[in-house]
């Protein structure tokens, strides 16, 4: 059985501009599972940063419901949101966001320092994580030494240090070439088959083969949704 991780309902946002209001997004509806990697798609400006950040307890939503693991978002002044987010979410920006002055692990550390966790066991904890996301030759490296998809695995490394239920992306393959992107991808995919859900905004259609789901956004309407067929041999239904 899939368990329901968040609910999104009846989800409105219009942004303010001087006098004009512009709503981006208008009565979205949307149900995240466990172990899911959920696409949502769409042309640039169509709304789906607006709508990753409002999922993700970032945004609030102008009217409508954000349900994370059975708590309510709405309501919450922005201390209690950032604690949702920090018991419930891990973020990769498409920029990255790292220290620039921290190494790699250093990096991976901030991430576990913010829950309380002691300075040794970060280390061990970030290490371990570099080394399976396929850093563990640059563990001490400055982000200025690595490459953007390397870059971007520290970033995805530090996004699981917590171990949320939920992780958020924005565009990670965006800026990367093919190579790099698809690994990238691969580590998404084997988070979620460890049962995090993971939720990409993307326009890249290199990635669109590797998601369980697809949501398709257009003018901050949900126009289309696609479920593919899961692709994990050991998950198909046995024929007999
Ligand atoms: N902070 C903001 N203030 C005003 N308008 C914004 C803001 N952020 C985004 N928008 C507008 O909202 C629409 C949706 O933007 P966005 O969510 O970034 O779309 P996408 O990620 O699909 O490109 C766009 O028209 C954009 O210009
Ligand atoms: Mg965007």
């Amino acid at each position: 059985m899939t368990q329901t991780v968040l609910t999104a309902a009846n989800i409105t946002h219009t942004y303010e501009l001087g006098p004009h209001q512009v709503t981006v997004l208008h009565d979205i509806n949307i149900e995240i599972r466990a172990g899911e990697v959920l696409l949502l798609a769409g042309p640039s400006g169509s709304g789906k940063t607006t709508l990753l950040q409002i999922l993700g307890c970032l945004l609030k939503p102008t009217s409508g419901q954000v349900i994370v693991c059975g708590e309510r978002a709405s309501g919450r002044d922005s201390e209690a949101l950032a604690a949702l987010r920090l018991r419930y979410f891990g973020f990769v920006f498409q920029a990255y966001n790292l220290f620039p002055v921290l190494t790699a692990t250093e990096n991976v550390m901030v991430a576990l320092d913010l829950l309380g966790v002691g300075k040794q066991q970060a280390m061990e904890r970030a290490r371990a994580l570099l080394i399976k996301v396929g850093l563990g030759e640059r563990l001490d490296s400055y982000p200025s030494q690595l490459s953007g998809g390397q870059r971007q695995r520290v970033a995805i490394a530090r996004s699981m240090a917590a171990g949320p239920p939920i992780l958020m992306a924005d565009e990670p393959t965006a800026a990367l070439d093919a190579e790099s992107g698809q690994k990238a991808m691969q580590l998404f995919c084997a988070l979620a088959k460890q049962n995090h859900a993971v939720v990409i905004v993307t326009h890249d259609p290199r990635i669109f083969h590797l998601a369980d789901r697809i949501i398709h956004l257009e003018d901050g309407r949900i126009t289309r949704c696609e479920t593919a067929p899961r692709r994990w041999p050991h998950e198909k239904e046995s024929a007999g």
